[in-house]
């Protein structure tokens, strides 16, 4: 059976003190402990995060990172600066680093960090029919690499129409977007890696939809933005298996 993930993108919020808080109430929830549940606060609160969450199942993720090892990138934070504070996972291609900062999937490069690599579909491009050709196009560079590095990739199918919007794509929709990265999995690889490979679904999850979402065959789980920064919502996703 595939692992069941939820995973909380925080993205430009909470401070220190915040973060202090909302990590306090998250670990009073009670939390479904067959689900691996990651948060993913800024980059600042990073090292307070993992501090804090020691000795939980909870695991801290880092919202971007640049693929160089290191040199002349003002601004940037590379694989070993947040291994150095104990971070090994990290979001990866989300929409709105595609979108506001022009970043595109050519930087992907093995780090030993385990991702979790983001791509969907505009609203134009699935209103043109082409949303399975915009995901293929944007699956291409994961599919240049090795089977042996899909140990560390988990996919969040995130389609850009129901980022933030409280518009959330169907379970219909989930699961048909869900199964078509499996079968493009397969037709690269093969069928034993498309059925391990972990897809979650992205995109105005809520505690009122995650259970209708996660029920579907294909969908392992969800990467949370609003709802992660309130701990009893947030909760409740986890809980939504
Ligand atoms: P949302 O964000 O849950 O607020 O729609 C999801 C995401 O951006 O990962």
């Amino acid at each position: 059976m595939r692992n069941q993930i939820v995973a909380g993108n925080w993205k430009m919020n909470n401070t220190t003190s915040e973060t202090e808080q909302l990590l306090n109430e998250l670990e009073k929830q009670s939390l479904n402990q067959s689900v691996k549940v990651y948060v993913a606060p800024a980059f600042t609160q990073l090292s307070q995060a993992v501090r804090q969450l020691e000795g939980t199942p909870i695991k801290v993720a880092a919202q971007n990172m640049n693929a160089a090892a290191s040199g002349a990138h003002t601004g940037e934070i590379s694989a070993s600066m947040l291994q150095g504070v104990g971070v090994h996972t990290v979001i990866l291609g989300h929409s709105e680093r595609r979108s506001l900062y022009a970043e595109t999937n050519d930087s992907l490069k093995d780090k030993e960090m385990e991702l979790i690599f983001c791509f969907g579909e505009e609203l134009e491009q699935r209103k043109e029919n082409n949303h399975f050709e915009v995901v293929r196009a944007q699956l291409a560079v994961l599919f240049e690499l090795p089977e042996k590095a899909w140990d560390q990739i988990i996919l969040a199918y995130e389609p850009v129409w129901a980022i933030g919007t409280g518009e959330t794509a169907s379970p219909e929709q989930a699961q048909e977007m869900h199964a078509f990265i499996r079968k493009e999995i397969e037709e690269n690889y093969n069928s034993s890696l498309a059925e391990k490979v972990v897809i979650l679904y992205g995109g105005s999850v809520k505690p009122s939809n995650a259970q209708e979402i996660f029920s579907m065959k294909d969908v392992d789980g969800g990467l949370i933005g609003g709802a992660s920064l309130k701990a009893s919502d947030f909760a409740a996703i986890v809980n939504a298996f």
